[in-house]
């Protein structure tokens, strides 16, 4: 069975185009029924219209308040009906009324081995902290920020000359992997989410920091 997936993109859209190359590979049971950005100049827009899909620009500026960004959004994304809500770099907050909304139908790439360095920089404090990996995780969106549970993670080893943008495309490159895995997994309707924990084929996924996927 195809879903219908919406992306929400800020800008590059590089893990977008991940997901589009796994479309169009034929690996990926999915139609991507529109790309949603909040910046009107996002490289992610130009991606997705190259690939034929839909493209909407919803900026947050000129809104009264969050609350009032979330339920333009919510009312946008609804008219496309969707299975499941990508967030491939979409850099807002969404608060309460979004999340159940959509409730265990949000998933979001965030660029640290989760519990670890949640919110903005995730690279340079990785490196600050003298960590010897860093990584990716895919989780179903909550109210908390960064904080939903997993489903994937992915680690990197971080070398002593890695600068913030190196550790990043390193980072990055696993990224293109895991998200098209999660959203493959959620496709086929194998993942299921329950107090909080998410199970795969019924297994219930092991705690955080173990639920990685290594080559
Ligand atoms: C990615 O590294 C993604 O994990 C991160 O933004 C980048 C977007 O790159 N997301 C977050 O930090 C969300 N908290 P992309 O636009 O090339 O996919």
């Amino acid at each position: 069975m195809t879903i219908t997936v919406v992306v929400l993109i800020s800008g590059r859209g590089s893990n977008l185009q991940s997901i589009i190359d796994a479309v169009a590979r034929g690996e990926l049971p999915v139609r991507v029924a529109v790309v949603i950005s909040n910046e009107a100049d996002a490289l992610g827009l130009d991606r997705a219209q190259q690939a034929g899909i839909e493209t909407r620009v919803l900026s947050h500026r000129g809104f009264a308040d969050r609350n009032d960004y979330d339920v333009a959004l919510r009312d946008l994304i609804a008219e496309y009906d969707p299975d499941l809500i990508v967030l491939a770099g979409f850099m807002r907050i969404l608060g309460p009324q979004f999340v159940s909304h959509f409730d265990g139908r949000i998933i979001n790439i965030h660029p640290s081995l989760l519990p670890k360095y949640r919110g903005l920089d995730t690279h340079a404090r990785a490196l600050a902290d003298g960590a010897s990996e860093h990584g990716a995780s895919v989780h179903f969106v909550t109210t908390d920020l960064d904080a939903g549970p997993i489903i994937i993670q992915t680690k990197v080893p971080i070398y002593p000359d890695d600068s913030p943008q190196i550790l990043a495309d390193r980072v990055l490159q696993e990224e293109h992997r895991i998200l098209p895995q999660a959203i493959h997994w959620f496709a086929e309707d194998r993942l299921r989410i329950a107090q909080g924990r998410v199970s795969l084929d019924g297994d219930t996924r092991p705690e955080q920091g173990l639920a990685l996927h290594n080559p």
